[in-house]
């Protein structure tokens, strides 16, 4: 697919990955809408010509004001990039039901909504591909991470959504790509529900993936029509859970232990 002129629009766009998608997009020619909470940060994201929503994807009302105020202004939609998402570290026996129920409404039903909002107008598309849906997910929904199970759980989720989907939708000519990024230097860890990544995890932050190394893979990846981008090309590594689980899950294990007895 071709960035330039479509119409694409983002959530979670007020910082991180999702801020750096859109000055990638932008310098691509695309013609942006961004939706996030915090008006102040988003009004900061690329230049006068995008569309800012301020709102909430948990909220119904903010969903369908993205998505028909997007149709409104450019007069269709080609893009739609569930970007949108938040963690939460907690051990499973001490997990706050509600904050579980917070993270799914984000980054599982949240993505699932705005599927539906945006499905009709991508369909009355031409072109092939009529448009596309991306779904951010997460190594972490392709390898079980203990220091925050929920996190890991509500990204296989979306991930078994984003591939079933991408069979559902393929007669009608609509893409569905899965972002899975690795560790990526972000505001995420500071901004999860609850608790914080093992101390090692922590001090290894300054090695991790660049936001705008995100946003370059998922640029290419739209425009090569790609299923998959897996960012640090490392993370393809995490395929081999399925064939090496026992030493993975070993090391992963070690890892949870020192983490819950603070070392
Ligand atoms: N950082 C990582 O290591 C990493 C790795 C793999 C995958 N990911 C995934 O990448 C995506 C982006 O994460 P990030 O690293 O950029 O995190 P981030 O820096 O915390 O940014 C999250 C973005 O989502 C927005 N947001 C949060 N809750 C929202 C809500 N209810 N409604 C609308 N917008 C909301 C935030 O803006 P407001 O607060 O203004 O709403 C912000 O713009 C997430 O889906 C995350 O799971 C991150």
């Amino acid at each position: 697919m071709q960035i330039r002129d479509k119409v694409i629009l983002i959530t979670g766009a007020s910082g991180g990955i999702g801020a750096a998608c859109a000055r990638e997009l932008e310098r691509r020619g695309a013609r942006l809408t961004l939706m996030a909470r915090n008006g102040e940060a988003l009004a900061k994201v690329c230049g006068p010509d995008v569309l800012r929503i301020q709102g909430d994807v948990t909220n119904e009302d903010d969903r369908r004001r993205a998505v028909e105020e997007t149709v409104a202004r450019f007069g269709r939609l080609d893009v739609l990039i569930n970007n949108a998402g938040v963690g939460l570290y907690r051990p499973t026996p001490e997990v706050d039901i509600d904050a579980v129920r917070q993270l799914f409404e984000l980054n599982l039903f949240g993505a699932l909504r705005m599927v539906q909002l945006a499905l009709p107008h991508l369909r009355q598309n031409t072109g092939d591909p009529r448009g596309v849906i991306v779904n951010m997910g997460s190594i972490a929904g392709m390898l079980p991470l203990p220091w925050f199970t929920m996190y890991s759980a509500s990204k296989w989720a979306l991930m078994g959504f984003n591939e079933a989907l991408r069979i559902e939708l393929k007669h009608e000519r609509i893409g569905v790509m899965l972002m899975c990024p690795g560790y990526v230097k972000s505001g995420f860890q500071d901004n999860a529900l609850s608790g914080r990544p093992p101390d090692r995890l922590w001090r290894m932050k300054r090695f991790a993936t660049d936001v705008d190394a995100v946003a370059l893979a998922l640029a290419r990846g739209l425009e090569r029509n790609r299923k998959r981008v897996i960012v640090p090309r490392l993370g393809w590594l995490a395929a081999w859970r399925n064939v090496f689980s026992w030493p993975i899950d070993a090391i992963l294990a070690h890892l949870n232990e020192r983490h819950r007895h603070g070392e």
